[in-house]
């Protein structure tokens, strides 16, 4: 039997981080330019249920039988068995790779969560929906922090720009016109569990307060949604730096993400915002096609370890 290979792109929230894990709404889009990469091959001579995970990336060879329950692929091919109701697998052998940085808020957990359980779908002759895949990955992200919102999964499972509330169907966002993102990695990695919990800790404290926060970052991603839809590109700087300043009221910010922030407005950015969970991680900015190998330089010079430039299309195009 040849190998059975599936890709799943990395992402990032546009609009709408931690409010969204309150109910309120976000928006994220795939990264194409980036992937995850499970590659599934059979082992005829192995025994049954004899599944070999191979992830190089994070060091990891280990039979999966090994691996204590909750690690996020365990509970991923945990839930696949179930839910396609096999008793065992059949022997293979499952290698992932990764071109996404790690804990940066690009979402490269769930991407290889998705490659990973739409290659196994396929090699056990049941290909999953777009809808099984996020719905599957979603266990997985329940290793990394226990209350994910679910964006992450969804936007990689479905491959599309979402509109996502918890708790809702997925809704699929019209854009008009196609724009330009420069992404920054501040090379600053924090873990999503433990700044997820951060803001907990503040919205627990403090919730009036907390929760006119959330609502000012939900009214920002419906306002982004219109301008999207609209085709006003350039309306939509100004509500990423807004949300970057209401997240910073979240105390998610740090100053080395506000720099890059800045940097790229002195550069001619349209607008700017970190993105994902914060503490690090990410900033995105909105650029002019033809800016975005300068603010990309101005971003490298002020302190981000890698850049990535991403054309998102219109709708028509996904
Ligand atoms: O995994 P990240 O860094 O993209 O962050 C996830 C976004 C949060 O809204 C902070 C958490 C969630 O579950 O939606």
């Amino acid at each position: 039997m040849p190998a059975i290979s599936a890709t799943a792109p990395g992402k990032i929230i546009l609009f709408g981080e931690h409010a969204v894990v309150y109910g309120y709404p976000a928006i994220a889009v795939p990264v194409s330019g980036v992937r995850a990469k499970a590659i599934i091959m059979a082992r005829p001579m192995a025994p049954q249920d004899s599944v070999l995970i191979d992830a190089p990336d994070i060091d990891l060879k280990t039979d999966l039988y090994d691996l204590p329950h909750e690690h996020a692929f365990a509970r991923l091919l945990t839930a696949l068995q179930d839910h396609l109701n096999i008793d065992y697998f059949p022997a293979f052998h499952l290698k992932v790779t990764s071109t996404i940085p790690i804990a940066s808020g690009m979402g490269s957990g769930a991407a290889i969560a998705a490659a990973m359980v739409r290659a196994a779908g396929t090699f056990l002759g049941r290909p999953l929906s777009d809808e099984e895949v996020a719905l599957l990955t979603y266990e997985s992200e329940k290793a990394f922090h226990g209350t994910p919102s679910g964006i992450d999964n969804t936007v990689i499972g479905y491959t599309k720009p979402v509109w996502f509330v918890r708790g809702q169907p997925v809704e699929f966002p019209h854009i008009a016109t196609p724009f330009t993102l420069v992404i920054a990695n501040s090379g600053i990695h924090a873990s999503t569990a433990d700044v997820v919990s951060a803001v907990r800790v503040m919205h627990d404290a403090d919730p009036a307060r907390v929760n006119d926060l959330f609502t000012q970052i939900g009214s920002i991603a419906e306002d982004a949604a219109k301008a999207l839809q609209d085709g006003d590109v350039a309306a939509l700087g100004p509500l990423m730096l807004e949300n970057h300043q209401l997240l910073a009221q979240l105390n998610v910010s740090l100053p080395e993400l506000d720099y890059l922030v800045d940097a790229a407005m002195n550069a001619g950015a349209l607008g700017a915002k970190l993105s994902g969970a914060g503490c690090g991680g990410n900033v995105i900015t909105l650029v002019r096609p033809d800016d975005a190998h300068n603010v990309a330089e101005a971003l490298l010079d002020s302190g981000a370890v890698e850049t990535i430039i991403t054309h998102i299309a219109s709708t028509e195009d996904f």
